[in-house]
C-alpha cells in the first residue's frame, strides 16, 4: 500500500470548557494543514470544529467543566473525517434540532444556526444522539489540496 492511501488519525480529549474551544480549533487546523488546504478550506474546517465543540459545551454539558469532549480527526487520501462527541444531555428531536435557526437556548441569544453551517461547509454531516446519554456529530470533506495543482 503506497503512504498516501494510509490513514493517519489523531484523537483528542478536552475539558467542556469554553476556552477549549479555540484550543481545538487550532489543534485540528494543524493537523489538516499537512494536506495544504486553501485558506476557505482550513477556515471552513475551523468553522464547523466551533460549532460542535461549542454545542457540546453548552447544550451537551450546560457548561459544567467537569464533563468531557471528545475530536477524533482522520485524514484518508484527500479526505477528512471529523467527530466530535461527547456524553451530555443529548438530543429529544434531532429533525426539529436541525432546522435552520431552531436553539433551544435563544435567551442565551444563540442563532440557531450551528448544525445547518455544517451541513453546508461539509460534503457529509450527520447527528447521532441519545436523550441522556449523549451525542456525535461526523462530518467528511474532501480537501482539493493545492499541492495537487503542481504535481
Ligand atoms: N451536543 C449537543 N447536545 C445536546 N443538544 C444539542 C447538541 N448540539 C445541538 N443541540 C441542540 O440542537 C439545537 C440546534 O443546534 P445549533 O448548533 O444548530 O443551534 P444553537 O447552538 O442553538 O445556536 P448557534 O449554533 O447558532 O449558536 C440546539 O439549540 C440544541 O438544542
Ligand atoms: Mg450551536
Amino acid at each position: 500500500m503506497s503512504e498516501t492511501n494510509t490513514a493517519n488519525s489523531m484523537s483528542m480529549t478536552f475539558s467542556a470548557r469554553s476556552e477549549n474551544e479555540a484550543f481545538a480549533r487550532i489543534a485540528v487546523a494543524a493537523f489538516i494543514s499537512q494536506l495544504d488546504p486553501t485558506l476557505d478550506e482550513l477556515n471552513d474546517l475551523k468553522t464547523v470544529i466551533s460549532e460542535a465543540v461549542t454545542n457540546a459545551i453548552i447544550h451537551g454539558y450546560d457548561s459544567n467543566p467537569e464533563k468531557l469532549v471528545t475530536i477524533e480527526a482522520k485524514i484518508q487520501n484527500e479526505t477528512v473525517h471529523l467527530v466530535v462527541s461527547d456524553e451530555g444531555n443529548g438530543i429529544e428531536d434531532l429533525e426539529l434540532a436541525r432546522q435552520p435557526l431552531y436553539t433551544s437556548k435563544p435567551e442565551m441569544e444563540r442563532s440557531g444556526m450551528g448544525f445547518t453551517i455544517m451541513e453546508n461547509f461539509m460534503d457529509r454531516f450527520e447527528v447521532t444522539s441519545e436523550p441522556g446519554r449523549g451525542t456525535r456529530v461526523e462530518m467528511t470533506k474532501r480537501i482539493e489540496s493545492k499541492k495537487a495543482l503542481f504535481n
